[in-house]
């Protein structure tokens, strides 16, 4: 791989790497784009404080993460299609993960199904849950990630329908990929892609096999199961899917104080502030401005995450500074699997991670632990 010294490097790899359709999916929003953007753009806005003659030599990045010790207050986020970014990606990104001692969620729109993962792995993984309208399906999802015995069950609350990322209509988004003469003409500038998804295990969703309508002709596997979300999903659900995994829970996908306040009398160990990366409610605050809200109200009652718009070290400050005990990351590692495979995502982890090192240090702080509002400037 050439010299990488930035997210942004591994993303314009990522992009000359694999099949348009799928860097696009990863890369969007939803609609104008204006949640996405404001992801970024209000992040970049938070100035950090300098601060000099602090003895830095001590410092330490470690920190919990729902009872876990991580070297690193990060995790790898779920991220449908992950291995159509890469042969076999959701393996290779837990693995990634797991070498750098942080966790990994895997999403139920993996291409890699819970049990290739648990069976490639030798640690416990997280497991991202959607709740779909066939709730029969859905209890047999939990119970297939205790039997892989994933460590936490990741319940997305904000995608009870899906926001249109017009990209994916216009390229023709379907897993396996649509025989539109365009897209294979893109897919031919692909070979190191093309050769690798040939030698990976799994070419369409992995957990729902069995579960999709007639495997061998859907034409638009992506399109059917964005009508199988359950629109009628409320808080009781939550409680019920409580009932039925005893372990560790996590609410992804909390932007509003009220809602805050609610999951936070749930009994879920952690809520993410999230609005999915600006892919659900475009016009919606970003994650970062909601943030100090959510975590005033509720950061004394549940542990607070936050994902949206992570792409360095000094983002991870921000959100440590504004609240977040520890941040997920989508797109960022997603860039690094796309450009190099496992090797990517351990790429895009260091990075962040050397960021935030030598970030502290410039504003004065030994320990992630001890990081708050006062970085701000
Ligand atoms: C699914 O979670 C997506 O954001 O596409």
């Amino acid at each position: 791989m050439q010299t990488v010294t930035c997210i942004e490097d591994l993303r314009q790899l990522s992009r000359r790497r694999i099949p348009k359709m799928f860097f696009d999916y990863a890369e969007a929003g939803s609609y104008a784009e204006q949640t996405l953007r404001a992801n970024r753009t209000d992040m970049e806005r938070i100035k950090l404080r300098q601060r000099v003659l602090v003895d830095v030599s001590q410092r330490d990045l470690g920190t919990t993460i729902i009872g876990e010790p991580v070297p690193l207050p990060l995790g790898l986020g779920p991220v449908a299609l992950t291995g159509m970014q890469h042969r076999d990606g959701e393996i290779a990104a837990c693995r990634a993960a797991q070498a750098a001692g942080l966790p990994y969620c895997l999403s139920t729109m993996s291409i890699c199904s819970i049990e290739d993962v648990a069976q490639a792995v030798d640690k416990p993984f997280w497991f991202q849950l959607y709740v779909m309208k066939d709730r029969g399906f859905v209890k047999s999802l939990i119970e297939r990630a205790a039997a892989a015995k994933c460590s936490a069950l990741v319940l997305t609350i904000d995608l009870q329908v899906l926001g249109e990322r017009h990209c994916d209509r216009k390229n023709g988004l379907s897993v396996p990929p649509a025989i539109r003469l365009k897209n294979v003409v893109n897919i031919a500038t692909k070979p190191g892609w093309v050769w690798g998804m040939l030698r990976g295990k799994r070419k369409t969703f992995g957990n729902l096999a069995g579960y999709t309508p007639g495997d061998a002709n859907v034409a638009s596997l992506a399109s059917w199961i964005s009508t199988q979300f359950d629109p009628a999903l409320s808080w009781k659900d939550v409680e019920w899917v409580r009932s039925l995994w005893p372990g560790k829970l996590i609410l992804k996908g909390v932007l509003d104080v009220e809602d805050a306040r609610i999951a936070a009398k749930t009994g879920a160990n952690a809520i993410v502030v999230s609005n999915h990366g600006g892919r659900q409610l475009d016009g919606a605050p970003s994650s970062i401005s909601a943030l100090p809200t959510v975590a005033d109200a509720v950061g004394s009652e549940i542990e607070i995450m936050f994902d949206g718009g992570i792409r360095s070290g000094q983002d991870l400050m921000r959100a440590l500074a504004l609240g977040a005990r520890s941040c997920l990351i989508g797109r960022s590692y997603i860039f690094g699997l796309g450009a190099g495979g496992q090797a990517g995502v351990t790429r895009a982890i260091e990075i962040i991670r050397d960021e935030l090192d030598v970030t502290m240090a410039l504003c004065g702080v030994n320990r992630v632990r001890d990081i708050d509002r006062q970085v701000i400037a």
